[in-house]
């Protein structure tokens, strides 16, 4: 059977390790990228070697539209010389940033922080992937749980991630033509680095969210990698178009 070959932004740490390990554990090739963590993208390759799969990360900012044809050019270049072809089979849009900052007080700057991050750079990081997507491939966009509850503090994040889910069916139509099948991931909070890793050491906020949830705790990595990893197989092959929420049951 032909080797499937994900590629996945922000691959170094948290949410984006847990998704490209559990890719490699369901056979599947990856790429990652990193933004300025070259020794945690290393060991992520290891991990992934060890799971039989290949592996290799570039260096990308996605908040630097500019920059994106050169990392296609790097990206494809690789695979011509690993694969005999430029193509991959699916792109998941990971990388990302926290902001936690009262409406009232979110300057224009962190707005458009969020926006680069969150939906500019997705968008058009989506748009230069998809010539060198195959058919029957899929995009998974890492969306949030705080699209659909509010928490304080996140205005600007969560509008940057509704909209994320609203791109996703747009894209899910328009991609059709190519069986290209696209779906938002919403995770609910987890512990990572994020947001200068509340989520893993602020008490009263892991409190807040464990006493929300039906499933009664935070989430860790490893609840969302293996999802997405799914909807990377021909099992999820009817999935299209869907927003995902993997928390736990919070705030039903
Ligand atoms: N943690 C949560 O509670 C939670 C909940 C819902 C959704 N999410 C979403 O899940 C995604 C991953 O978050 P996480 O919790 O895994 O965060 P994380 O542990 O802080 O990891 C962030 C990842 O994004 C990369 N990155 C950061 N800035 C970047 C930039 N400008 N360009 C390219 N890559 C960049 C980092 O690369 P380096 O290693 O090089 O820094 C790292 O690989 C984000 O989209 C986030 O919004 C998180």
């Amino acid at each position: 059977m032909e080797r499937k070959i994900a590629l996945v932004t922000g691959g170094s740490r948290g949410l984006g390790r847990d998704i490209a390990i559990n890719l490699a554990k369901k056979g599947l090739d990856v790429i990652i990228t990193y933004n300025s963590n070259n020794k945690a993208a290393e060991e992520v390759i290891l991990e992934i070697i060890k799971l039989g799969q290949k592996c290799k990360a570039f260096q990308l900012d996605t908040t630097c539209v500019s920059t994106f044809d050169a990392f296609f050019e790097n990206v494809t270049s690789y695979l011509k010389n690993n694969y005999g072809n430029p193509n991959f089979d699916y792109l998941i849009n990971n990388a990302g940033t926290g902001l936690y900052v009262p409406f009232m007080e979110t300057t224009e700057k962190q707005f458009d922080e969020m926006c680069n991050i969150h939906l500019k750079g997705v968008y058009f990081l989506t748009q230069r992937a998809v010539p060198f997507m195959n058919n029957e491939g899929g995009i998974i966009n890492i969306s949030s749980g705080l699209a659909r509850f509010t928490l304080p503090k996140s205005s600007a994040y969560a509008a940057m991630k509704g909209g994320i889910d609203v791109f996703t069916r747009y894209v899910a139509k328009e991609l059709a033509h190519k069986k290209i099948r696209a779906n938002s991931v919403a995770p609910g909070a987890i512990a990572t680095d994020f947001g200068g890793g509340e989520n893993k050491t602020n008490e009263q906020k892991r409190q807040l969210i464990s006493a929300a949830t039906a499933l009664g705790r935070v989430g860790e990595p490893e609840d969302i990698g293996a999802i997405v990893a799914f909807l990377c197989t021909d099992d999820a092959k009817w999935i299209n178009g869907q927003r995902i929420e993997a928390s736990g049951g919070v705030f039903l």
